[in-house]
């Protein structure tokens, strides 16, 4: 996950963003860079590898610019590189960016018949130009960066330094977090909080669509062509509290991270409306040949798998079985060379999946899912796609689980592409679907107070159920996982319309029901008679949906939950949100160790 720091004050640049730089490295990255701006002129300075392999550039040019941009970059678009790593450069500007150019092909096209050259590999360098030119044509350097955001799709963060305007950073927000920090005479610019913390601890937070010129004496703040004032908030924490974002629980901050994280996950895998894995070898004869899949995980990565199942067999046509690995890896399996094993696991460590991999790796192809790079599960397969999750550190996974749906779903979206199934129109429409998953979860995770509060009405239940159908089945089963794990309160995830061949005799006033409700038709309906059959048992219902008819669900149901729709393939991911939040603020209420619930560990590296 990228890191941002920019700066203008009476201190040395240079000094203020390697230290920021460095309060990031937690996030993980493969490269940095700074731009320096001092008499008029911007040093760029790049490298590949850690922190220190940057700083050693700087052994004997202790550069006195009091105004500056630095990145650390996680290549997901283009190789780890000196090249790659930002910030990218075009005629009198230097850019540093955060998030992904969707429709950057196209822009290249455009701007390379203006005669504009590309260095890198990156989506970024054509930002670089498109500012520049935006400049060239007579805009000032802040309206150019407005014009430059119009034709521009996807997610960004990006900061500008103009060598012609050496007094302000250009800032531009959207999807990816950018929080502003101030003290007399210096200002801030940064991709998180902690980066800055030593040196203020006042901060404004910007909104998507800020458009931002930051001065040493005025930090002036647009959003669609109207100036805005964003509220000034000072920032308290601790160093422990730091390291969480700010957040109570690490839990929390992850379910928060699903913003960004999303953005990650999909980076550098979308070119001209179409899926591109350029890190894994997989030709479109070996895609054709695949002609059944076999998933395994364990847990919450095993709720993933169930989820890709429909994703596999709707879209790119495939058999698709999943199986615990800690059942796979001592049951006979008769397989093919054409058979594709996905283990999918977030540490890559975890012992079952790892033996369960082993067993048949020789015989089959191999592609895994998997959070960590260099993992001993990455070193296992012939192919990994890495969800971009970041680390991980609470215990629950919650950020892993989504991250490992959207990847799923675009390697399947990639292997219905390949083998012919999905024309380009449904490529593009799914595609673009995908693209506005980021701000959806913003958008989910608006309701954390409402939630907050119907846990505070069911937290001293006993005994949950947690009903779903379909492709939110699987959803059904993680949100009571998430419960039982951190609250140690029994949950039981059940397909709806199972629950009268059994549960139901279990179902009274005192066992709240948890449903996953689809707007897809057929299911909606199904689904509401298993509501109704609940409801005639005096079972209470909170319900979890992203149709509109609320005031039909809220007939049965006593809480009603919505997120948004984009489209019933990413249903499952947006309806996990709220029921993360149901389960940690059902484990606050109980007082439990959020993060380190009794008897569980990060990464199960035991059989
Ligand atoms: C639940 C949870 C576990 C893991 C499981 C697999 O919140 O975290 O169920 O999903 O132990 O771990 P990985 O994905 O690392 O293989």
């Amino acid at each position: 996950m990228c890191g941002i720091v920019g700066y203008i004050g009476e201190n040395k640049a240079q000094e203020v963003i390697l230290s920021g730089l460095q309060k990031l490295e937690y996030r993980g990255y493969d490269s940095a860079g700074i731009a320096l701006l001092e008499n008029g002129e911007i040093t760029v300075t790049r490298a590949q590898g850690k922190l220190e392999e940057l700083k050693k550039k700087f052994t004997n040019t202790k550069s006195k610019a009091s105004l500056g941009i630095g990145h650390t970059r996680w290549a997901t678009h283009g190789r780890p590189s000196e090249t790659n790593a930002h910030p990218h450069s075009a005629g009198r500007v230097s850019l540093i960016h955060n998030g992904i150019i969707e429709n950057y092909l196209e822009l290249k096209e455009e701007l390379e018949k203006l005669g504009c050259e590309f260095k890198s590999e990156t989506d970024t360098e054509i930002a670089a130009h498109l500012l520049n030119q935006e400049i060239k044509n007579g805009l000032e350097p802040f309206e150019a960066l407005k014009a430059t955001c119009k034709k521009v799709r996807g997610s960004y963060a990006f900061l500008a330094i103009d060598k012609e305007n050496p007094d302000r950073i250009l800032v531009a927000k959207n999807s990816t977090p950018i929080v502003i920090g101030f003290s007399e005479n210096q200002k801030f610019i940064a991709s998180d909080i902690p980066a800055i913390l030593n040196y203020t601890k006042e901060v404004l937070i910007l909104e998507d669509g800020d458009i931002a010129e930051i001065m040493l004496d005025s930090i002036k703040v647009e959003n669609d062509g109207v100036l805005v004032t964003r509220k000034t908030q000072t920032i308290n924490w601790d160093p422990v509290t730091a390291q969480k974002g700010g957040y109570k629980h690490f839990m929390l901050k992850e379910i928060y991270d699903q913003v960004e994280a999303s953005v990650d996950t999909v980076r550098g895998r979308i070119k001209n409306s179409k899926v591109v894995f350029s890190n894994i070898d997989f030709s479109v004869e070996e895609a054709k040949s695949i002609d059944r899949i076999i998933m395994i995980a364990c847990g919450t990565a095993w709720h993933a798998c169930l989820v890709a199942k429909y994703y596999f067999e709707t879209l790119a046509g495939i058999p698709c079985e999943v199986d615990y690995s800690s059942e796979f890896r001592y049951r006979d399996k008769p397989v093919s060379k054409n058979t594709l094993l996905i283990p999918v696991s977030q540490s890559g460590e975890t012992l079952d999946t790892l033996a369960a991999t082993e067993s048949i790796s020789k015989l089959v192809k191999t592609l895994a899912i998997c959070n960590v790079l260099g993992s001993s599960l990455s070193r296992k397969v012939e192919n990994v796609i890495y969800t971009q999750a970041g680390p991980e550190i609470s215990v629950a996974s919650t950020k892993a689980f989504t991250t490992q749906l959207e990847a799923l779903y675009m390697f399947a979206l990639f292997l219905g592409q390949e083998r012919g199934i999905l024309n380009k129109s449904t490529i593009h429409e799914k595609v673009n679907a995908v693209i506005k998953l980021p701000a959806a979860i913003a958008e989910a995770l608006k309701d954390e107070e409402a939630i907050k509060k119907t846990a505070k009405l069911f937290y001293q239940s006993q005994d949950f159920f947690y009903i779903g159908r379909g492709i939110c089945f699987p959803i059904a089963l993680e949100g009571a996982l998430k419960l039982k794990e951190i609250s140690y309160i029994h949950a039981e995830g059940y397909p709806a319309g199972e629950l009268k061949h059994g549960p139901l005799a279990l179902i009274d006033e005192d066992v709240p029901v948890v449903v996953i409700l689809q707007k897809s038709d057929v299911l909606f309906e199904k689904t509401l008679s298993n509501l109704k059959e609940v409801e005639a048992r005096g079972g209470k219902i909170i319900a979890i949906t992203d149709s509109p008819k609320i005031d039909l669900i809220s007939s049965v149901a006593s809480v009603v939950h919505s997120v948004p729709f984009i489209s019933g393939d990413l249903s499952p991911i947006l309806m996990t949100v709220p029921l993360q939040l149901l389960a940690y603020y059902i484990a606050v209420f109980n007082g439990t160790d959020v993060d380190l619930p009794r008897n569980l560990a990060k990464s199960v590296t035991v059989e």
